[in-house]
């Protein structure tokens, strides 16, 4: 088993792997869990974990040139900072991600990675990337979250209505026709995104808030590409749909040396 923290308070219980920097677990007090964990995942050293939230940094996806899908971050060891109990209802954690040796040889420039995690009746997550270099520096990112659902069939998703997206199965640019509900495999990065979303299931309503951020990613592999998928039963795809706080497609950032991005999701 991997090293991880465990964190309750009065309002919420969660686990955090430091591999990856990795949310695994995230239940509010009296509720079914909020995050999708899949019950064969793997818990080792150097490979991501099947749900929660993997971290994708430095880049999203595998761009032209990289081998490595989603980066590095989800697989790197971080160092726990601190937790505070803040009050009897939020613990905040803070874990960090430094370049290396190893690092340097995939993204050759320096940088701290820093992850703020509030615990509490909502969950926070916040990505710091600084720019240690001399050297300014682009990444793509996300806060690839599984979502637990009751079923796929059930969920509708909203609050990207109208907004254009690139549609990862074909490569084109398509828009959003009303809301969003599955009978197909879905991998989409929607862009120009500016609203809370909404995830609508049979047993529960929840939010998704994202800051600096104008990007989503909205996933569900569907039957075939699940029974393909490393760490995950045949028919999980019932059980979770991914909604990810991005910066992700046209949405690049740039930093400059000495300066920070921070990317925010408030999942409540
Ligand atoms: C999503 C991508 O973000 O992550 C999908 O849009 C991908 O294309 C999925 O299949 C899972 O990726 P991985 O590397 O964790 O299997």
């Amino acid at each position: 088993m991997l090293d991880f923290i465990e964190l309750k308070n009065n309002k919420a219980h969660a686990k955090i792997a430091l591999n990856g920097g990795h949310i695994f677990h995230y239940e509010r007090v009296g509720q079914e869990p909020l995050l999708y964990l899949s019950e064969i995942s793997d818990f080792e050293d150097g490979k991501s974990i099947r749900g929660g939230i993997p971290i994708c940094w430095p880049w999203f996806g595998k761009p032209e040139g990289k081998t490595l899908q989603h980066g590095f971050a989800r697989t790197s060891k971080w160092t726990h900072v601190s937790t505070k109990e803040i009050d009897e209802d939020t613990t905040k954690v803070i874990l960090k991600l430094n370049h290396s040796e190893e690092t340097l040889k995939l993204f050759p420039y320096k940088f701290e990675l820093a992850l703020h995690v509030e615990l509490g009746e909502h969950l926070k997550v916040e990505l710091k990337t600084t720019n240690l270099d001399t050297k300014a520096f682009e990444i793509t990112q996300a806060l690839h979250t599984y979502f637990a659902v009751s079923h796929i069939d059930d969920v509708e998703i909203s609050g990207l209505e109208n907004k254009p997206y690139l549609d990862a199965l074909t490569y084109k640019n398509e828009v959003q026709n009303g809301a969003i509900t599955f009978s197909k495999e879905v991998d989409r990065v929607y862009q120009e995104v500016d609203k809370t979303i909404i995830l609508k299931d049979k047993n529960r309503t929840l939010h998704v808030e994202s800051i600096g951020s104008s990007s989503c990613v909205v996933w569900n592999p569907w039957i075939d590409k699940c029974s393909r998928m490393s760490a995950m039963k045949q028919d999980a795809y019932k059980e979770f749909v991914c909604i990810e706080s991005a910066n992700a497609f046209d949405d690049v950032r740039l930093i400059l040396p000495n300066e920070s991005h921070i990317l925010k999701a408030l999942i409540y």
